[in-house]
């Protein structure tokens, strides 16, 4: 094992290292003799914030910013880079009000190698300033113009710069990978020299495989003490299984970045590498992994770019069983078909219904919802969740209630009712709603704002059910069945009472009363389970 070769970072959450082998990962047992320089403990910085924000489409307000900083601290991610001020005056204003929050999270600031980006860094207040500047020769010749050795000159100047000015430096040479070997090494050792603390080999194409680029930073490490970083881009899928073979090598730091947000295809994954490298290499992150899932909503919900449900970890999906088989198997023992505990990243195990579905499933979610149905009674529920399923629909937790209600000849009225709706949206005003629901056969009114239609329609909602029935809205999905501007909307829904969630489904021609009705169906499962 490689010894780390600093062993002051200087990051407040040094010390926080969990034990990873008490925790309960089911992997495998076959361990076959590679030869590996493993870290005791890999740094992550999280470019977010910066690399994830120059993701097309991507873009946040100051205030936002703030919040995924402060959600970064308290997943206790060691670094974040807040952003590249010389690219705005607000990027300038957001690093520096994020620098000043004292959070325990070190704020890195991007720059290039010039006194203009370095000094805006510095007036930014950050501790910490990651220098780059391209290095292939593809860059220089057909980008920058210039010569190796006006970015070698560059280079060294630009960290002494900042040096001088008393932050710590970690420093890039944009496009590594398909830099010649002989100059990289030159010019990581020139900047070494000239104080970079860290050496951050970026793929910035995502051109490696992870067996090349293990051999790369072996070769690479042949010539620098300097702690390694990766930074890898995910063009051909590989950013995540490429940092890691930098790790196998012997490199103690990842950039990464919340949902593998970033350019192009986009950077390395948060989530795979901080799982990954605890259930495969049982190596710490220090993170607070149990913040996970909630840091990923939150960025979804930010940048506006939702994670497919199959998303490693953090898809809707990751811990969500619906086969038969695999259902029975799960609940004789969660680690046969689980490789780590939902909850072990802030998450929820759950079976779902579906055409796939087999008896223990569906018996399983039923009792869950508080119903006792007979054998028969069970199978007849299955049936109908299967030929539901046939029709090429997603069963939801709702109509899963509908069916077995029926099955079991439960009359239950829902407690909402919807009995108006009016909403008010245009150019030049808030988009307004009003509404009357029946709530226990009472009529109560009430009204709401929000940023468009639906917003507004749910807002009322809200206002109403306030005190009774508070539900915060978990997913909202819409999909056109059909094309054109009368296209039926399919609306799907996931609300949350307590740690109760329940999935709900309508379909209408149109889009708010398809939200609207989800939304009321959902609730209304949530004020009929029991214990509710
Ligand atoms: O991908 C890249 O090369 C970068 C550098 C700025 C490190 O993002
Ligand atoms: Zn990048």
């Amino acid at each position: 094992m490689l010894k780390l070769l600093i062993t002051d970072h200087g990051f407040a959450y040094e010390n926080l290292v969990q034990d990873l082998s008490d925790k309960e990962f089911y992997m495998s047992d076959y361990v076959p003799e590679i030869e590996m320089s493993l870290p005791e403990k890999v740094w992550l910085l999280d470019t977010t914030l910066r690399d994830g924000e120059q993701m097309p489409g991507v873009t946040y307000t100051i205030d936002e910013k703030i919040l995924i900083a402060h959600q970064l601290d308290e997943l206790r991610v060691p670094k974040i880079e807040a952003g590249f001020p010389i690219t705005s005056r607000g990027e300038t204003e957001a690093v520096k009000k994020i620098a000043n929050l004292g959070l325990d999270s070190t704020i890195v600031a991007l720059a290039r190698p010039l006194k203009s980006d370095i000094d805006r860094a510095l007036d930014c207040d950050v501790p910490y300033i990651h220098i780059f500047i391209s290095t292939s020769d593809l860059h220089i010749e057909h980008m920058m113009n210039t010569t190796r050795e006006e970015v070698m000159r560059q280079t060294v100047e630009g960290i002494e710069y900042a040096k001088d000015h008393g932050v710590r430096v970690e420093y890039s040479p944009q496009d590594a990978t398909r830099t010649d070997m002989g100059f990289l090494k030159q010019i990581c050792v020139a900047a070494s020299e000239a104080g970079a603390e860290m050496l951050n080999i970026p793929d910035t194409v995502g051109v490696m495989t992870p067996r090349v680029t293990y051999e790369f930073f072996k070769e690479l490490k042949k010539a620098v003490d300097t702690p390694l970083s990766a930074h890898a881009h995910n063009d051909l899928g590989q950013a995540t299984a490429t940092s890691l073979a930098a790790v196998e090598a012997g490199a103690e730091q990842i950039h990464v970045c919340v949902n593998g947000l970033g350019e192009r295809a986009g950077n390395t994954s948060l989530e795979e590498v901080a799982l990954s490298l605890a259930a495969q290499y049982e190596i710490e992150t220090g993170l607070n992994y149990q913040k996970i899932a909630e840091t990923s909503r939150l960025v979804e919900q930010l940048s506006g770019v939702y994670m497919p449900p199959s998303t490693p970890i953090v898809g809707d999906n990751a811990f969500s069983h619906e086969a038969g088989i695999h259902v029975h198997g799960l609940l004789g023992f969660r680690g046969n078909y689980e490789i780590m505990s939902a909850e072990f990243v802030g998450k929820k195990s759950r079976v779902v219904a579906g055409k796939h579905a087999g008896r223990h499933g569906i018996f399983k979610m039923v009792t869950d919802m508080g119903f006792e149905p007979s054998e028969e009674q069970l199978r007849a529920i299955a049936r109908e969740v299967k030929s539901l399923g046939d029709t090429g629909k997603l069963v939801t937790d709702s109509d899963l209630y509908a069916i077995t209600k029926n099955i079991l000849d439960i009359r239950q009225e829902d407690r909402v009712k919807l009995q108006q709706l009016l909403v008010v949206t245009g150019n030049n005003i808030v988009p307004t709603a009003s509404v009357t629901l029946s709530v226990d056969g009472n009529e109560m009114i009430g009204s709401g704002t929000g940023n468009g239609p639906i917003d507004s329609a749910i807002n009322a909602i809200r206002n109403v059910v306030n005190g009774f029935a508070d539900f915060t809205l978990e997913k909202f999905m819409m999909k056109a069945i059909t094309g054109g501007t009368d296209a039926v909307a399919d609306v799907t829904v996931a609300v949350k009472q307590g740690d109760k969630l329940i999935t709900a489904n309508s379909v209408n021609g149109d889009t708010v009363m398809a939200s609207v009705e989800a939304i009321l169906k959902g609730m209304n499962r949530l004020l009929e389970k029991k214990g509710a």
